[in-house]
């Protein structure tokens, strides 16, 4: 008794074959980092072109290792909202295609709830009611988790996602893409208090985020306003390093703060923090510190189930209790409502 999960919302392809305990039997990943790199950012057409070639080959690399024949399986389940539109296609027609084919129930899952259920795996008491903070390439906004599919918005970006700063701050200084990694490293050898970026709307009384202030301080800090040109830079290691730790510092200060009124502000005295960004090591230690000091509870997804991957897809069980199923006329939500 187990499920198919598909994850294929922005540039990675995967699948995993999960049991009813949630024991993951076969998973499989195919990055396309080496596809995207040259463009310093993640390309929609290339992206869906990508998975077109790599979700047979991973679905049947995951059913293999979990040694699963699919008519024993109890559903197809599939990230169909948010994400890019290409990619959401791909991934959500190869399910309805096998569901039909292997006549399963489909599962929709929305992907941002399984970055938060991210944290839920390994565990065997619900981490739920919680306040649910999301960092990732395109999303960054807090919520109140009353369960697991029952999430309310507080508050989020009103511009860039806070990994998206990574990665244009990356491609600035030159640093290989994706860039939260490569500024990580960088800001190992830096020195956080060297320049004083923005914390913008830390003094509004709500749980948004800005990041291109940020962004744009950086920018300036190397070249003119209207330069557009960062490839003579030269920049000595040192002040690369330096502006790499004080522009994580900058995103870390935000993030902690913010999510730490959300968590006075809800009833849940719980913080459970999922995607790509949440791999940031300076940002696990901050928000340690924070729950420390405020006495709250934090859970923090497994660096390796931070970025995008089918194994959170494990959310689907939660509807498969419910027999909670989607119709096959079900379409792609590439876009989010602001609110949701
Ligand atoms: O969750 P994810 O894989 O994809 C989305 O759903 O967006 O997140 C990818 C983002 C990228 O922007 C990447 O630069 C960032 O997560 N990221 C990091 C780290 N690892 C990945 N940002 C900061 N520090 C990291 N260690
Ligand atoms: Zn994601």
């Amino acid at each position: 008794m187990s499920i198919l999960t598909i994850e294929s919302t922005c540039d990675e392809t995967a699948a995993a074959v999960i049991a009813r305990d949630g024991q993951v039997l076969g998973s499989a990943l195919a990055t396309q980092t080496e596809l995207h790199e040259q463009y310093r950012g993640v390309v929609p057409e290339v992206a869906a072109r990508a998975h077109v070639e790599r979700i047979l080959p991973v679905i049947d690399h995951a059913l293999t290792e979990a040694q699963c024949d699919p008519t024993s399986l109890d559903a197809v389940a599939v990230a169909h909202t948010p994400g890019l539109a290409g990619s959401l296609l791909i991934g959500l027609t190869a399910a309805k295609t096998l569901a039909v084919a292997w006549q399963k129930p489909l599962i929709t899952v929305n992907h941002l709830y399984a970055h938060i259920y991210a944290c839920q795996l390994g565990r065997t008491e619900s981490i739920y009611p919680c306040v649910g903070l999301i960092v990732s390439g395109g999303h960054t906004s807090l919520y109140d988790c009353l369960g697991p599919l029952e999430l309310r918005y507080l508050g989020g970006t009103i511009d860039d996602a806070a990994g998206e700063a990574f990665d244009k701050v990356a491609a600035m200084l030159g640093l290989e893409f994706p860039g939260g990694p490569a500024v990580s490293r960088a800001a190992l050898e830096g020195n956080p208090e060297a320049y004083r970026f923005p914390r913008s709307l830390l003094n509004q009384d709500n749980f948004d985020f800005s990041f291109s202030g940020l962004k744009t301080a950086v920018r300036y800090e190397l070249v003119g306003p209207g330069e557009k040109d960062f490839t003579q830079l030269d920049l000595p290691a040192e002040r690369v390093a330096d502006i790499c730790a004080s522009f994580q510092q900058a995103v870390v200060d935000v993030l902690v703060e913010k999510s730490r009124r959300a968590v006075r502000h809800s009833s849940a005295n719980r913080l459970c923090i999922g995607g790509g960004v949440a791999a940031n090591r300076v940002l696990r230690t901050a928000f340690e510190q924070a729950a420390d000091e405020d006495a709250f509870e934090l859970i923090v997804a497994p660096p390796h189930l931070c970025t995008d991957n089918a194994v959170m897809g494990a959310i689907a069980l939660e509807k498969l209790a419910r027999d909670d199923f989607a119709s096959l006329d079900i379409d792609i939500q590439p876009g989010l409502q602001r609110g949701h």
